[in-house]
C-alpha cells in the first residue's frame, strides 16, 4: 500500500516520477504527489484521486522548460491510513522549515506521541497523517547532515516505513530507508532511482539493490552508501531484475486483470517448469531446501495467508490431506500471529503471499519461527520481505501482478501447493500409480486453463444476466469450497456486487433465507464423489427461484437445473480447482465490466497490505 518513486540524475525527473507513479498506482490511488528539488528550495504538487489528476496539475503549473531543469525528485501514490484522502493529507510532507520533504509508505505507530511533543514545541501540523510527524521530526533532528537527521528520527520511530527524503540544503543527495515496507534502489548510468517495487524501475535499469529492514541509504547519481541505524556501513548485493517492460504493461488488453487472466496458461507453466518428475511421479522443489528426514517428520501442516492467498491455502489443505495424508489447518495470518498458536518442530508452516509484503503474513512467519517450527514461503515477488524472512520455500514465478484483484497468483499458488502435496505424498501414502497419474494431471494444467479461456465469450454472455443482480452466491464442496469463496471475493472486489461464498451444504443453514427469485447462484458442480449432493443443494436454491449458473465437467450427464453452464475439462476434483477458478475470474471480470467498474483499481482496496 502506497507507492514511492524517487529519481536523482541528470534527466528531467518529472516524467520519470510520473511514469513510476503510474506503474505503482495499483498500490494505492487515494491521492498522489511529488516533490522536485529546485536550486534552493523544494517544489511540491499534490492532488486527490488518481495519478492522472496530478499529471494535469503538473502540466498546468510547470512548463516543459522548467521540468527539464529539475533532475531530482520524489513522488508518492497513497492508500489512506491516517486521515482522509484529501490534498492536505497527500504526500510529500514538509518539515517545519519546509526545507525537508518526505514520502512514506507504512504506519508510524507512535506518531501521536511524537506529534504531541512537536506541538508542545510550537509545530503546527498541516495534515492528519502519521507521516507529517516523521517529516517534522527529521527537521528537528537536522544539524546540517540529512543522513544523520534521518537516522536520529528513525531511532525514535515505532512502526513500519519505507521513506524517501529530500533536503533543499543538500541537493546532491536523497536519503531513503526501510523497515517493514519494501524499497528497492535502481542503479543506472549516472543516475539512481528508488521505488516501492521493481515494476517502476524496469523502464530505466535492470540493476537493483533490495534494501533490508533497518537500512538507511544515501543515494547520489553515482553512489549508494548504505548504513544501519547505528550509522555503520552495510554491504548489499546488486541483483539483476530479469524483468522486461512488457511484463508491467497491458499488452493490448483493456485491463491488467484480463491480461493476467489470459496469461495463466503461461504463468501456471512457469510455476511448474522443471518441477515435475513425470518418471517418478514426484515434484522437484529445490527451494524448499529440506532433507527427506525433515519432510518425513512433518506431522501437521499449518498454512497462513490473507485474502486470495488464504483461499489458495484452503485448497492446499485438501491436497495435503488427500494426497499426502498430513493433517492440515489453514489460519488467517492475523489470527495466527496473535492467538499464541500451538505449533512445534514437527509442524510445517507454509506462508502464502503474492506480494511477499503482507504485514500479517510476515508477522505470522516470525511467530512460527519463534516457536521453532519449520517455515516455508510460497511467494510470487522475489526479494520480498516474506521470501527473505521465510528463507526457504517456493516461488510461483507468475510475473508482476498489477491488477489489485489477484488472479494468476492464485492459480500459481494452487499449482505449487499441488506439487508440494505430490512431493510429500510420494514419500508417504501415495501409490506409484496414483503419483504418476497426479503428476501427469498437474502437468496438463496449462491446457486445462486454455480450455476455460476459450469460453471467454460464452462466460461474458452469462455475465450479462448476472450483472443485473446486486447479490450473488457461490457454492462448492470439498476443494471447490475455497474456490467458491474465491469466486465470491473476486466478484465483490471488482464489481461491488454483494457476493457470498458458501459450502454448498451450509446454504440451507441460514443463507438460503436471503434467496429471492432471480438471484444468481453459481454452483461448482464438477465431477467429484459428492456431485449428487451438490446438485441436491442446487435444487434447494432452484426451488426458491434462484438462477443457477452451473460450472460442470465436460461429459457429465446434462441437467435441466442449470440456467447457464460453464464447462470444465475432465480432471480430478483437486486439479479442477484451477480451471474452475479461472472461469470464476472471467465471470467476475465481465460482470464488473458491464457494471462500468474500475476493474484494475477497485475502490478502497490496495494490492499489498503492509498494515495490520
Ligand atoms: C490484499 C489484496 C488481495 C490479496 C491480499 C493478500 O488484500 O488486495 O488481492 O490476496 O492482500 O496479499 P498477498 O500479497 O499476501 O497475497
Amino acid at each position: 500500500m502506497c507507492g514511492i518513486i524517487g529519481y536523482i540524475g541528470t534527466r528531467p525527473a518529472t516524467p520519470i516520477l510520473i511514469g513510476g507513479l503510474k506503474r505503482l498506482e495499483y498500490r494505492g490511488y487515494d491521492s498522489a504527489g511529488l516533490a522536485l528539488l529546485e536550486p534552493k528550495s523544494i517544489l511540491t504538487y499534490r492532488s486527490v484521486g488518481k495519478v492522472a489528476h496530478l499529471v494535469e496539475k503538473v502540466r498546468l503549473n510547470l512548463t516543459p522548460e522548467r521540468q527539464n531543469e529539475l533532475t531530482v525528485g520524489i513522488a508518492h501514490t497513497r492508500w489512506a491510513t491516517h486521515g482522509a484522502p484529501t490534498e492536505a493529507n497527500a504526500h510529500p510532507h514538509y518539515d517545519k522549515s519546509r526545507r525537508i520533504c518526505v514520502v512514506h509508505n507504512g504506519i508510524i505507530e507512535n506518531y501521536r506521541t511524537i506529534r504531541e511533543k512537536l506541538q508542545a514545541k510550537g509545530h503546527k501540523f498541516d495534515s492528519d497523517t502519521d507521516t507529517e510527524a516523521l517529516s517534522r521530526l527529521i527537521g528537528e533532528c537536522y544539524r546540517g547532515d540529512l543522513r544523520k537527521a534521518v537516522i536520529n528520527a528513525l531511532r525514535q520511530i515505532e512502526g513500519a516505513y519505507g521513506i524517501a527524503v529530500l533536503c533543499a540544503d543538500e541537493p546532491d543527495k536523497m536519503v531513503v530507508a526501510r523497515k517493514g515496507s519494501p524499497l528497492v534502489i535502481g542503479i543506472g548510468e549516472g543516475e539512481c532511482l528508488v521505488a516501492s517495487d521493481p515494476s517502476a524501475l524496469v523502464a530505466h535499469t535492470q540493476r537493483v539493490i533490495y534494501l533490508d529492514d533497518g537500512d538507511v541509504a544515501v543515494i547520489t547519481p553515482d553512489l549508494v552508501d548504505i548504513r544501519n541505524l547505528d550509522d555503520e556501513p552495510i554491504e548489499r548485493n546488486v541483483s539483476e531484475l530479469g524483468l522486461d517492460v512488457g511484463a508491467v504493461e497491458k499488452g493490448g488488453y483493456e485491463h491488467f486483470m484480463l491480461k493476467e487472466i489470459f496469461e495463466q496458461p503461461e504463468t501456471v507453466r512457469n510455476a511448474l517448469r522443471g518441477r515435475i518428475d513425470l518418471k517418478e511421479g514426484t515434484a522437484i522443489l529445490s527451494g524448499m531446501n529440506a532433507t527427506p528426514a525433515e519432510l518425513a517428520e512433518i506431522a501437521r501442516i499449518i498454512v497462513v495467508g490473507c485474502g486470495t492467498s488464504l483461499h489458495a491455502g484452503m485448497v492446499g489443505e485438501f491436497a495435503f490431506e488427500d494426497v499426502a495424508g498430513i493433517s492440515t489447518e489453514v489460519q488467517q495470518a492475523a489470527e495466527f500471529r496473535y492467538r499464541n498458536p500451538i505449533v512445534d518442530r514437527n509442524d510445517m508452516v507454509i506462508a502464502i503471499s503474492q506480494s511477499g509484503e503482507t504485514a500479517d503474513t510476515l508477522a505470522a512467519i516470525r511467530k512460527a519461527k519463534e516457536k521453532g517450527t519449520k517455515v516455508f514461503g510460497l511467494v510470487n515477488v522475489v526479494g520480498s520481505a516474506i521470501a527473505r524472512e521465510a528463507g526457504r520455500g517456493v516461488f510461483i514465478h507468475a510475473g508482476p501482478e498489477i491488477s489489485v484483484a489477484s488472479t494468476k497468483a492464485f492459480t500459481g499458488q494452487v499449482a505449487v501447493l499441488l506439487l508440494m502435496a505430490l512431493k510429500l505424498g510420494r514419500t508417504r501414502r501415495l501409490s506409484n500409480e496414483d503419483s504418476l497419474k497426479l503428476a501427469q494431471e498437474i502437468n496438463r494444467l496449462p491446457e486445462l486453463v486454455e480450455y476455460v479461456l476459450k469460453q471467454n465469450d460464452a462466460i461474458a454472455k452469462v455475465a450479462e444476466r448476472m450483472a443485473q443482480s446486486d447479490h450473488a452466491f457461490f457454492l462448492g464442496r470439498g476443494p471447490m469450497h475455497p474456490v467458491a469463496l474465491e469466486g465470491a471475493l473476486k466478484l465483490k472486489e471488482i464489481s461491488y456486487v454483494h457476493a457470498e461464498g458458501y459450502h454448498a451444504a451450509e446454504m440451507k443453514h441460514g443463507p438460503i433465507a436471503l434467496l429471492t427469485p432471480g438471484v444468481p447462484v453459481v454452483v461448482l458442480a464438477n465431477h467429484s464423489p459428492v456431485l449428487d449432493k451438490v446438485w441436491s443443494n442446487a435444487e434447494e436454491c432452484k426451488a426458491r427461484g434462484a438462477r443457477i449458473i452451473a460450472v460442470v465437467t465436460e461429459g457429465e450427464p446434462k441437467t435441466d437445473l442449470a440456467d447457464d453452464t460453464i464447462v470444465l475439462p475432465p480432471c480430478s476434483p483437486l486439479v479442477a480447482t484451477i480451471p474452475a477458478a479461472v472461469a470464476l475470474q472471467l465471470l467476475a471480470y465481465h460482470v464488473a465490466r458491464l457494471r462500468g467498474c474500475s476493474i484494475d483499481q477497485p475502490r478502497n482496496l490496495a494490492k499489498s497490505v503492509t498494515v495490520e
